[in-house]
């Protein structure tokens, strides 16, 4: 299997690690997956957590306070700092959501730090192109779930003299967010082999960039079934989490090592997606809540906690808490396949077995 060109940046294997929010892709998971031969993916989500929230300027309950202590600049540029000591000057990505507050400014701190390849999915980066304009060494990476969100993208992004350097089409099978309402997420139509193929046409029409497809996948027959359907590379999310180089807690690592398939489910989130997680306390028995009082501020479309008292949890708040390994607070993301997680893995090892050596 070749490995991808994404723009100025050559990837020696075709496997991506997608960004992991919160904390579960920082310096160690990524720079190991560069190191490795794959794309590294530092997640730019909850910053402002890393390393016991040190370079966050105020706290609160532990917590930081506000948006630009959440997702935190000095502390984005540590973690690429941090992951370049393990890569070089392989590329590495950051991945930064667009339903974010402060969007256009943590693109800027991505920049400031050192990121080769920007990603952005949970809606769509219409103004990335822009905002990147004065930087020719980062390329643009979108997630879709539709050639409809790639075709805008490029006709947007084209007039700001930009074109994707790779776009990732992620299925519903996926871990966390997803691109699709919870009544659309079994439908035939919506999987990732069906999505595909029209995605691929839409490509063809704009350039060659590669499609890096995200998912459920799982081992390199999955990979070569996906290359077989137009794909140029994989994303993977859980199987990298599930690594002991993963960013995350032991105890984040341990709920995936005990989940079952009956475990894993969807949730509505605050950010207007679901999710998929893990049963756990926190989403057994989930109901409005009005006491949530927002600390963060993290996204756009929660509103100062509007969207958490509904749903009943701050998305912010207890995706830390699961990085931390706090079970009973902690919202534990994962994809379709977390049930399958029965050991954990170093990167090296997994890159190896997906590329079939
Ligand atoms: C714990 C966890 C957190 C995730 N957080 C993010 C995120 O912050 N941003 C994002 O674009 N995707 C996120 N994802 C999706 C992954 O980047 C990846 O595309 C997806 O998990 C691929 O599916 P797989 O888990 O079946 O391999 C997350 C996935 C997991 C499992």
């Amino acid at each position: 299997m070749k490995g991808i060109r994404i723009g100025q940046y050559e990837i020696e294997k075709p496997i991506v690690q997608g960004g992991m929010g919160l904390g579960i892709s920082w310096d160690s998971l990524a720079g190991n997956v560069s190191a490795n031969g794959g794309l590294g993916t530092i997640s730019s989500v909850g910053t402002g957590y890393y390393q016991e929230g040190r370079f966050a300027k105020k706290l609160v309950k532990g917590r930081p306070f506000d948006t630009e202590n959440l997702y935190n600049a000095e502390a984005l540029k540590e973690i690429f700092k941090n992951a370049r000591k393990i890569c070089g000057d392989k590329p590495l990505a950051c991945n930064i959501l667009r339903a974010i507050n402060d969007y256009d400014r943590v693109v800027g701190d991505a920049i400031a730090a050192g990121a080769n390849i920007i990603v952005t999915g949970a809606g769509l980066p219409l103004n990335l192109a822009t905002l990147v304009a004065d930087h020719p060494q980062v390329e643009i990476v979108p997630i879709v779930s539709s050639d409809r969100a790639l075709k805008i993208i490029c006709s947007r992004w084209q007039r700001a003299g930009r074109l994707p350097g790779a776009v990732i089409v992620e299925g519903p099978l996926s871990g966390g967010h997803q691109g699709a309402k919870m009544e659309e997420l079994e439908l035939p139509e919506h999987q990732l082999e069906a999505i595909l193929p029209p995605i691929v046409e839409e490509r063809d029409k704009w350039g060659d960039f590669p499609i890096i497809v995200a998912g459920g996948v799982w081992d390199n027959d999955d990979i070569k079934r996906l290359m077989a359907l137009g794909a140029d590379a994989v994303q993977l999310g859980t199987r990298f989490a599930a690594t002991y180089e993963s960013d995350a807690s032991q105890g984040f690592k341990d709920v995936l090592l005990n989940a079952t398939n009956d475990d894993i489910i969807y949730v509505k989130s605050p950010v207007g997606y679901p999710g998929r997680a893990v049963r756990t306390p926190l989403t057994t028995d989930l109901q409005p809540n009005p006491k949530i009082q927002c600390i963060s501020n993290c996204v756009q479309p929660c509103d100062k906690a509007k969207g958490a008292r509904q749903v009943g949890f701050c998305i912010a708040d207890s995706l830390a808490d699961a990085q931390a390994g706090k079970y009973e607070t902690g919202l534990f993301f994962t994809g379709a396949n977390g049930y399958r997680v029965d050991k954990l893995y170093h990167v090296d090892e997994l890159i190896n077995e997906l590329m079939g050596e």
